[in-house]
């Protein structure tokens, strides 16, 4: 990462936080480098006074959190007025790839539950079509060979790579993951659907019709 990449992200997470986080209000705060400066905007907010929780979107962020003094509280102990999380590819019509940092299902159970869901990015996020970033896939560890068997089978194009091959990379509910190359993917929508008529696919990274307000730095 170059510094001005790293300045672009700090604009985008303290941006987003001063427009859409007021206080007394409970927040959503997501994962990865980009959400990190969020967090870290939430916890000056807080040093100075104001009184906001957050829900976490993974166990880092929750350490996080904790480290900044931001209180933490459960999925829909109260209601969320926003989410602010990153994105690994932002389309057009605000599709996203998600699930870089391996949050993908958490990330979108609070994107789900949020009132408004408000993306943090640098512009190299953005991109004509969804699918040059391997779309990651939340798997259950017992159902792998299923699901690889059936992937394959539906699209005889992908290319799976397994996170972390030697080691299994578990995530925050205890799953694996599969980073899938599909190509260009034109149906985000129809895409998630069909995998997740697969039996062992808990979620994937494509986020749809999800997004209230994508902050750029
Ligand atoms: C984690 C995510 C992240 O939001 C995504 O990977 C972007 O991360 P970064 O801001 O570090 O580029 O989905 O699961």
């Amino acid at each position: 990462m170059t510094p001005s990449d790293d300045a672009g992200k700090r604009a985008a997470g303290y941006a987003a936080v001063d427009r859409y986080v007021r206080d007394g209000t409970c927040i959503g705060l997501g994962t990865g480098t980009t959400a990190f400066y969020a967090i870290e905007r939430v916890g000056q907010r807080i040093a100075a006074g104001e009184q906001i929780v957050a829900v976490a979107t993974s166990i880092g962020t929750e350490r996080l959190c904790k480290e900044r003094g931001v209180p933490i509280v459960g999925l829909l102990e109260r209601e969320i007025e926003v989410a602010i999380d990153g994105a690994d590819e932002i389309a057009p019509d605000w599709a996203l790839i998600k699930g870089g940092g391996g949050a993908l299902f958490r990330e979108k159970a609070v994107a789900l539950c949020a009132r408004q869901f408000v993306v943090v990015a640098t512009p190299a996020k953005l991109v004509p079509v969804l699918g040059a970033f391997p779309l990651p896939v939340e798997i259950v560890p017992y159902a792998m060979p299923y699901v690889l068997r059936e992937m394959r089978r539906a699209y005889p194009d992908i290319d799976i790579i397994r996170r972390g091959t030697d080691t299994p990379y578990i995530t925050d509910n205890g799953n694996y993951i599969l980073d899938c190359h599909f190509g260009a993917i034109d149906q985000p929508a129809l895409l998630d659907t069909s995998l997740k008529t697969i039996h062992g696919v808990v979620a994937s990274g494509i986020f749809v019709g999800l997004v209230h307000d994508v902050v750029l730095g």
